[in-house]
């Protein structure tokens, strides 16, 4: 909630959402969020980029009054999302001398989502530039990161890169910078996974031109500021790459033991025989967790009892979020118990069409597995193992 100075003229002046713990209704915050709003006082005009989720309004017009804001020229909103634009419309009745600068796609999602009438915008291109007396601004499109609209601002005398959800991280914190530590790791590649994750081709197209502005600053608004971008983007680079690490993600739901038992004897095996494994029963599992482990696995694997004619449907919601974040995995494999039947492989590769992973012949075993059935795990787990070391993993 505090004004942070980011360097002379420039100050973050957005929220941290402590106690939010969800996002999209869907996305787990365990660390909060903050929504990065960021002044900048040329000598001539004012600028704020990006502004907060509505719910948090009266704090971003708090920080304007506590350094005085008489007059803001231009709002830039970098994305159209409503927890950076959500507060557009009450700082244009606050400061009604102010202007919507944004690219055209954006203007027409402003104007379909939060009802901004059409002669408040003032609409840039790649390249264009704004003078505020000092402090120039150059508009950037990076695309698809998040959505389609999506563009940065770089700010050309301090060298600072606005990126809007691009580098983010959900992290409410009362510092500014992030020490690159860990922790800040963690949290950045949360949100890559849930968010980003998808973009994989747009990222790297989008990485590059980031890398030829060449920021001494990178300013998300999300989370902290990175004065080491190399930080970050050479962390976005490994996660956009091809390469995939020796581990195995296993999602799977057990109603009375029997796919459980299936899951642990894969699991033994797996690591028997040198591959990492990561457990996750999806009845409690953080799926930002999973989401996480998704970034590098090398193979996944679905586990289900059958249940009323398919899936459990706490797995077929984790697969239908698997197909729609789009990992690079290289290897899918499909497991489960059934007592007389059901449609449960079908229902998998139906929502996971879009990947393009090797599917491994699916194993379905009747009831709580015998010791042949153990035998047909181990051969499954083999497959992996193998693909594994064709990969050169192992
Ligand atoms: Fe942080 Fe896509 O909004």
């Amino acid at each position: 909630m505090a004004v942070k100075k980011i360097t002379d003229g420039v100050y973050e002046v957005g929220v941290e959402h402590w106690d939010r713990r969800l996002f999209d209704e869907l996305i787990p915050l365990p660390e909060g969020t903050s929504y990065n709003s960021y002044l900048i006082f040329g000598k001539n005009r004012t600028a704020l980029i990006d502004t907060v989720d509505p719910e948090k309004t009266h704090v971003l017009l708090r920080n304007l009054k506590k350094l005085e804001v008489k007059n803001i020229d231009y709002i830039i909103a970098n994305h159209a999302e409503q927890d950076h634009s959500g507060s557009i419309p009450k700082i244009l009745e606050a400061y009604s001398n102010a202007r919507v600068v944004t690219n055209i796609k954006a203007k027409n999602l402003l104007m379909d989502l939060l009802h901004i009438e059409e002669e408040k915008f003032l609409i840039v291109k790649e390249g264009d530039k704004l003078d505020l007396g000092g402090k120039t601004l150059t508009f950037h499109m990076t695309p698809w990161v998040h959505w389609p609209e999506t563009m940065s601002t770089y700010l050309i005398e301090d060298e600072i890169l606005f990126t809007c959800d691009f580098f983010g991280a959900h992290i409410a914190s009362s510092r500014t910078f992030s020490d690159d530590s860990d922790m800040v790791y963690e949290s950045a590649k949360r949100y890559y996974a849930e968010i980003m994750m998808p973009f994989r081709a747009s990222i790297k197209k989008n990485l590059e031109k980031v890398r030829k502005i060449n920021p001494k600053m990178i300013a998300p608004s999300h989370g902290l500021v990175y004065k080491n971008p190399e930080f970050i983007i050479s962390a976005y680079e490994d996660w956009i790459s091809d390469s995939v690490k020796n581990v195995v993600v296993v999602a799977y739901v057990s109603m009375h033991g029997s796919t459980e038992t299936m899951v642990n004897h894969l699991y033994n095996y797996l690591v028997e025989s040198g591959v990492e494994v990561k457990m996750f029963n999806m009845i409690e599992a953080d799926i930002g967790e999973y989401a996480i482990a998704l970034v590098d696995a090398a193979t996944l694997v679905e586990a289900s009892p059958m249940v009323l004619g398919g899936l459990h449907p706490a797995v077929a919601f984790t697969v239908a979020l698997t197909g729609a974040l789009r990992p690079k995995v290289k290897l899918i494999g499909i497991m489960g118990s059934y007592g007389w039947g059901g449609m449960m492989v079908d229902q998998v590769k139906s929502l996971i069409r879009g990947l393009k992973a090797e599917l491994l012949e699916p194993l379905l075993i009747k009831g709580l597995p015998k010791e042949e059935d153990l035998l047909k795990i181990e051969g499954f787990a083999e497959r992996i193992v193998e693909k594994h070391k064709e990969l050169g993993l192992l």
